[in-house]
């Protein structure tokens, strides 16, 4: 009986349709009405049978949640002015300022993003995939930020700037950027800076004479983590000194990296003298009293 009732139930489930493969929106929640799905492809978020690459699927996530944080800024200066020119710096494989287009500014008809990366192979990819996706309002640029910095060809305002994961001090060139544009905002993921642990090491035995603090960076573990830490304290500072409101917080979806710190500034209108000065006070006894008045040039005001 038992084995009867087995082989009808084994021929049932022969008969039974296999299960449906899962849907591209299953499989990914966050995709939104749409989105390009050759982007994806084209990123290799997806591979050519429309899978999903469990890999480059936390790049994706991880963006996304950068994107809640950057789409109502540019919305904000669209409202304002009509338009609004984003620059994302050291921007890779332009994950960011390509999936911003698709999302944001592609369906809004309006809007412009370079994207600025030292890596020439790099931009020539990006260049040829936003010209098979048809994004006209995407421009690539072969530079570093300094380099940048100096290009007559790129506009003179740049409203957004970005720059995520940018290596060491290419994060302090395109707050440099930024300023010299009055950007509007910047959103910044700094990255591993070797600059001011450089500095904290050299003076290192001069410092552990002259203050307890040195304790901080004693270890060279620590030397390494406080100079990072201790460089993101001084760029929010500096850019306070510039007329911008700074909130830090974290890249949540960012677990696997140690570098998820995010930088939002705003630039205020109202020119807040007394509070550019305090800033700009506190950031020359911050370098002072870890002796990193080598690096003034480096947060200058
Ligand atoms: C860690 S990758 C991050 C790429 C991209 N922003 C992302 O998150 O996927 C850093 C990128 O910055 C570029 N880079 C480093 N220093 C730079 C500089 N001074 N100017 C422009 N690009 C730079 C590197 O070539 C590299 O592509």
């Amino acid at each position: 009986m038992i084995a009867a009732m087995s082989a009808a139930s084994r021929s049932k489930a022969a008969r039974a349709k296999p299960p449906a493969a899962p849907g591209l929106h299953q499989q990914l929640p966050e995709l939104r009405e749409g989105q390009s799905v050759a982007l994806l492809q084209e990123l290799h978020i997806l591979t050519r049978e429309g899978k999903l690459n469990q890999d480059t699927r936390r790049k994706l996530k991880q963006v996304y949640h950068l994107v809640q944080f950057i789409e109502p800024l540019l919305d904000e200066v669209m409202r304002e002015q009509g338009e609004v020119t984003l620059a994302d710096h050291g921007a890779g494989k332009s994950y960011l300022g390509f999936i911003l287009y698709d999302l944001v500014l592609k369906p809004r008809g309006a809007g412009r993003v370079i994207g600025v990366e030292a890596r020439s192979e790099l931009v020539e990819k990006s260049h040829a995939l936003a010209q098979r996706l048809g994004f006209e309002r995407m421009r690539f640029l072969a530079a570093t930020v300094q380099q940048a910095m100096d290009d007559a060809a790129l506009p003179e305002r740049i409203d957004v700037v970005t720059a995520l994961h940018a290596c060491d001090t290419a994060t302090d060139d395109a707050i440099d950027f930024g300023l010299a544009r009055q950007a509007r905002h910047m959103v910044l993921v700094p990255c591993c800076q070797a600059e001011a642990a450089g500095v904290m090491r050299q003076h290192k035995a001069l410092s552990l004479k002259r203050t307890p603090l040195a304790e901080l960076w004693r270890h060279p573990l620590h030397t390494r983590e406080f100079g990072s830490q201790i460089t993101n304290v001084l760029r929010c500072l500096r850019l306070q000194a510039h007329g911008y409101d700074v909130t830090v917080t974290e890249l949540v979806g960012w677990e696997h990296s140690m570098k998820n710190e995010l930088i939002l500034a705003r630039r205020m209108v109202d020119d807040r003298p007394g509070q550019r000065e305090n800033a700009r006070q506190r950031l020359l006894q911050v370098l002072d009293a870890f002796g990193l008045q080598d690096l003034q040039h480096r947060f200058a005001v």
